[in-house]
């Protein structure tokens, strides 16, 4: 009988096993096991023994002082000419450095990355590698991005092995692949896409970019919750993971780096999708509020997308339940927050919202995981409640904690700079904040029936 060239071992436990399965019989985890290639008898007899010896089979380091090394960011950055996109970078593509863009299908990743390409081909070459699209496709897309230079090239490839090389071979100062869920290597036997697979592909381009100081941008998929499709340990090698996300059809997308070894992680670009491809939105506070009605229901949150200030509407529509499970829905808001949310409402104030279906939705498509949004939902749904408005010439924010108490939120400052420039006269906010422009409250009860009198 033929051995078999691979095994499957427990990530969590190192136990191997001949067959995968979902749950590992050792320690019990799930999802765990991964494929990895059998190693020869005499290959692990022979580690083991001289591992039992003491052996030591390594050479002496080469070591450098500090002082004397030259840092990789010496060579110029490639520049994506979006502004904000630069900053979440941390300044420009570095040299040598491999990103990877992970968002949903047909957020924009493909078009984002012709339109950097189109730039940096301006004074570098450029590869772009799809194993999603045809080359006719690509060029199509190409020629409305504008994306045509002599220095852009383009090939159309699955294979990892094959691109490893191309990238080895240090012709190209910027490389795309698209996607890295496409790609295999000829030594693995599973499909595209496998934790295998991914991780494999993922080393050998990393290595290869490394190898020649070629900047690499790796396309990633995400599942359905939102995070990245295949093995973490891929977010762990490569330099700068940055997340797309947003409304698929229309409203505001955002990049944000959630790991980057050259830069800060609390920046962000936004953008807009139109026919001429991506652009950033200079000032999103005032697009969010364009369209803005003055309703029950609706209230504006001094938020901070990163380090940016924005200001965005909330709304909150409370019907009563037709049936006895009353309905919580939030588009753009944590719907476990807003579950909390809802029984300190309940507790905290006199509201009854046992039997009303509530529905929060945070306008334009920005998805707020700002702490400091709680006390904009908790008044959007009280309004919304009680028919009542907020005077339309105030934002909110703060914390709202358990006890109904309005907590501090991050960057008051910001917030309520945003708040100013875009016309606004009073800011209800915590305590600590010492402004002339804020409202002081502490709790929740008296807020709202201070603040929220407008019929
Ligand atoms: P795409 O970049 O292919 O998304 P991804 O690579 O993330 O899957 O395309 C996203 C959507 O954008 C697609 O449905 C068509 C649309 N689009 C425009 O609206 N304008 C444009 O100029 C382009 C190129 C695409
Ligand atoms: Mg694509």
């Amino acid at each position: 009988m033929a051995k078999p060239k691979s095994e499957f071992v427990c990530t969590n436990c190192g136990k191997t096993f001949v067959k995968w399965a979902g749950r590992c019989d050792n320690c019990g985890e799930w999802n765990t096991l991964v494929e990895q290639a059998v190693p020869s008898v005499a290959e692990t007899a022979a580690a083991k023994s001289a591992i039992a010896k003491g052996q030591i089979s390594g050479k002496k380091l080469s070591v450098a002082g500090i002082k004397t090394i030259i840092p990789s960011d010496a060579k110029a950055r490639l520049v994506t000419n979006f502004k904000d996109l630069d900053i979440v970078l941390g300044g420009g593509i570095l040299q040598g450095s491999v990103s990877l863009l992970a968002g949903q299908p047909g957020i924009g990743k493909s078009t984002l990355l012709m339109q950097i390409c189109a730039e940096i081909s301006k004074n570098h070459k450029v590869l772009y590698i799809s194993g999603e699209e045809s080359a006719g496709q690509v060029k199509l897309r190409a020629t409305r991005l504008g994306a045509e230079s002599d220095q852009l090239f383009f090939a159309s490839s699955t294979s990892g092995n094959d691109i490893a090389k191309t990238i080895e071979t240090g012709d190209y100062n910027l490389v795309i692949v698209d996607s890295i869920q496409t790609l295999s290597l000829a030594e693995i036997s599973s499909a595209p896409g496998t934790v295998s697979q991914v991780t494999n592909c993922g080393n050998l381009i990393i290595r290869a970019a490394k190898a020649t100081d070629t900047a690499v941008i790796i396309v990633g998929h995400v599942t359905k919750d939102g995070t990245l499709a295949g093995p973490k340990v891929l977010e762990h090698l490569v330099d700068v993971v940055m997340n797309f996300e947003g409304d698929r059809y229309g409203g505001f997308k955002t990049v944000r780096a959630i790991k980057n070894r050259f830069g800060s992680t609390s920046e962000v670009a936004i953008f807009e999708m139109n026919d001429t491809g991506l652009s950033e939105v200079e000032n999103p506070s005032a697009a969010l509020l364009a369209e803005r009605q003055n309703t029950d229901g609706s209230i504006i949150l001094a938020t901070l997308e990163g380090a940016r200030p924005i200001l965005v509407e909330i709304q909150a529509l409370v019907t009563p339940s037709n049936f006895g499970y009353p309905k919580r829905t939030a588009s753009g808001f944590d719907l476990n927050r807003l579950n909390l949310l809802i029984a300190v409402l309940e507790r905290r104030t006199k509201l009854r919202l046992s039997d009303k279906d509530i529905f929060i939705n945070v306008v334009g498509g920005l998805k707020v995981q700002d702490a400091g949004a709680d006390l904009a939902v908790c008044m959007a749904i009280a309004s919304a409640c009680a028919g009542r408005k907020l005077s339309e010439k105030y934002v909110v924010f703060g914390e709202v904690g358990l006890g109904g108490e309005i907590r501090s939120a991050f960057r008051p400052d910001q917030r309520i700079a945003e708040a100013k420039k875009l016309g606004f006269t009073h800011a209800i906010a915590p305590a600590t904040v010492k402004d002339k422009f804020a409202y002081p409250v502490r709790d929740l009860r008296s807020t709202l029936i201070k603040y929220m009198n407008e019929k």
